[in-house]
């Protein structure tokens, strides 16, 4: 495996791969990798003749009052469990070398990226796709792989790359979860061990809102205030966005029918958590 820090090196590396007509799977990251990054990981490594890893805490998707100095950055973990999944490009660049002096350029994706988190967090969505778009320009993977549990990101990439006729496949990955049911995120280690215990409510609160639906019922604004009522009885989280909508835009949805979202977004002290399940009515 080698670890790429420059983009001169990473276009040295893509030339040879693409004369050889390999294919490249691509996985997206900020580093400190878990068990979600890992099963993209796998996916692709299954998928394709090259994996393609970037680690970089990317500056321009953190709000000014957010945590980019206190995110993870094991650097050296993060390399040994990438060579553990036969990952064979780490391209993880300076800030420098991705947003040299005079970077003027962002790319945004308008509509979507203005609620839920994009409401909560402005600015973090442009942060996002101009990255993304960077990246994949540079990288010229195949197929792009993605989480579920980041859903709204998803489905705005997916969007992006449809607009710029950008020639990747999108593939969105299962949420990974831990036993308890809480969602993998690298921002679950802020958590406190009282806020550990109480994390778990979301899905469980996320699983009665489906549960509520199977069993048939469409009124989206019950199922939304079912789902607020369990995590405010159950912990100390405070509430941010809970949504019932449209799975493929997001779209509101207030009599269920078809493919639904419930996606929510509750802070844990300074710790923001987000999750979604989706659900065929
Ligand atoms: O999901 C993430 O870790 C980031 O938002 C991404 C896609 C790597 C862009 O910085």
């Amino acid at each position: 495996m080698r670890v790429v820090r420059t983009i001169g090196s990473l276009r040295q590396e893509i030339k040879k791969i693409k004369s050889r007509e390999k294919t490249i799977g691509f996985v997206p990251t900020m580093g400190a990798l878990h068990e979600g990054h890992l099963s993209l990981i796998r996916k692709a490594r299954r998928e394709n003749d090259v994996v393609m890893v970037s680690v970089f805490v990317n500056p321009k998707q953190f709000g000014p009052k957010e945590d980019f100095q206190a995110y993870p950055r094991p650097e050296k973990k993060d390399i040994l469990l990438a060579k553990d999944e036969k990952v064979d490009i780490i391209f993880h660049p300076s800030e420098k070398e991705m947003y040299p002096t005079g970077f003027l350029t962002s790319i945004s994706v308008e509509g979507i990226t203005g609620i839920l988190c994009g409401a909560s967090r402005p600015g973090h969505f442009r942060g996002v796709t101009t990255v993304v778009g960077k990246l994949l320009n540079l990288i010229e993977p195949d197929i792009l792989y993605l989480g579920q549990k980041d859903a709204q990101q998803a489905i705005v990439i997916k969007r992006m790359v449809a607009d710029l006729n950008l020639p990747v496949t999108v593939k969105i990955c299962p949420t990974i979860r831990d036993d308890d049911g809480l969602a993998l995120s690298s921002r679950n280690q802020y958590l406190t061990p009282d806020q550990q215990q109480e994390a778990p409510i979301l899905f469980r609160a996320l699983k009665i809102g489906k549960k509520n639906i199977l069993n048939g019922e469409r009124n989206a604004a019950k199922i939304v205030d079912c789902i607020r009522k369990t995590i405010t009885k159950h912990s100390k989280g405070k509430v941010d966005y809970i949504v019932c909508v449209n799975a493929d835009t997001l779209a509101p949805v207030e009599w269920i029918k078809g493919r639904i979202m419930l996606a929510l977004a509750v802070k844990f002290g300074q710790t923001r958590l987000i999750d979604n399940i989706v659900v065929r009515a």
